[in-house]
């Protein structure tokens, strides 16, 4: 890639207040980019484009519910007014705790919030960021999914099916947005420890066992790094013939098989 891809480009990370969202935002802004990043968290938003600026990058927060669909009918009309045009939108506010508890007690109420954020929230940012996307020259949708896409742990059922729902989404859209050139990925991340990219009052020290390293064929825990460097391939045209896709950065976690 050349080194002034992102020059004058515009990304919108959802999510991007914090975690890996703020981690993608970092990196594209790093390369040239003005980042938007848009959270419904307003405080960890506020801290985030303090933290960009200050580092005079060209960063933005902009308040959305993504699950609102008027929230992001005006976030958009607010990128419209500052940038005209949109080159990559990054599908990437979750809830990411994926624990429910037994499916006997299982409120219904809780599996639908699940799904409104992290399967219709992105279904919602890419219609109503297309008349932006299209304006670009190479447009791109990446959508954050999650290895919990392909495998589970007990009790986490809307989580993994807004994810596994997502993926499917992805090659949805990559087949829908021939005509209007839009190129659709997906990153499924396994474990990313994002305690030094929270907010300032939920920041942690990450701590990992030796038994958490071991179970990644790399040796560590994943960083919210590992996912913008694929993130910034995959938006980029250098990924020109990659679309309807999902790449899984997981420190080889998922392939390596465990006799129970
Ligand atoms: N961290 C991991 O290990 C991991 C692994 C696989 C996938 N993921 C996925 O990556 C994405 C980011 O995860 P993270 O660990 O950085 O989470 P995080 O909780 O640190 O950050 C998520 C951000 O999304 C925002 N958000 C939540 N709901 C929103 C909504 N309705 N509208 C707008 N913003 C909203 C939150 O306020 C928060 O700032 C999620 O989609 C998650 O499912 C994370």
């Amino acid at each position: 890639m050349s080194n002034t891809y992102y020059h004058n480009k515009t990304v919108l990370i959802t999510g991007g207040a914090q975690g890996i969202g703020l981690g993608m935002a970092f990196g594209f802004a790093q390369a040239g980019a003005y980042v938007v990043i848009t959270d419904k968290d307003q405080e960890a938003g506020k801290q985030a484009e303090q933290w960009l600026q200050e580092q005079s990058l060209k960063a933005e927060f902009i308040l959305c519910d993504i699950s609102v669909e008027a929230d992001v009918q005006a976030l958009m009309q607010q990128v419209k007014e500052k940038r005209q045009s949109l080159d990559a939108l990054i599908n990437n506010a979750g809830l990411a705790d994926p624990f429910m508890g037994p499916l006997q007690n299982l409120d219904m109420a809780d599996f639908d919030k699940v799904l409104a954020v992290n399967l219709r929230g992105p279904l919602l940012c890419a219609k109503y960021a297309l008349p932006l996307l299209q304006k670009a020259g190479h447009p791109a949708i990446l959508n954050i999914s999650s290895t919990r896409a392909f495998m589970s742990e007990p009790e986490t059922f809307a989580y993994s099916a807004s994810k596994g729902g997502l993926e499917a989404l992805t090659h949805s859209l990559a087949v829908s947005l021939t005509e209007e050139r839009v190129r659709v990925n997906a990153i499924a991340p396994g474990w990313i420890e994002v305690g030094d990219w929270k907010k300032q009052e939920d920041k942690y020290e990450p701590q990992h066992t030796k038994e958490d390293k071991a179970q990644h064929p790399v040796g560590r825990v994943g960083q919210p790094q590992d996912i913008a460097e694929a993130a910034l391939f995959l938006c980029s045209d250098k990924a020109g013939f990659i679309t309807g896709q999902s790449l899984t950065i997981d420190g080889g976690m998922t392939v390596k098989m465990i006799y129970a």
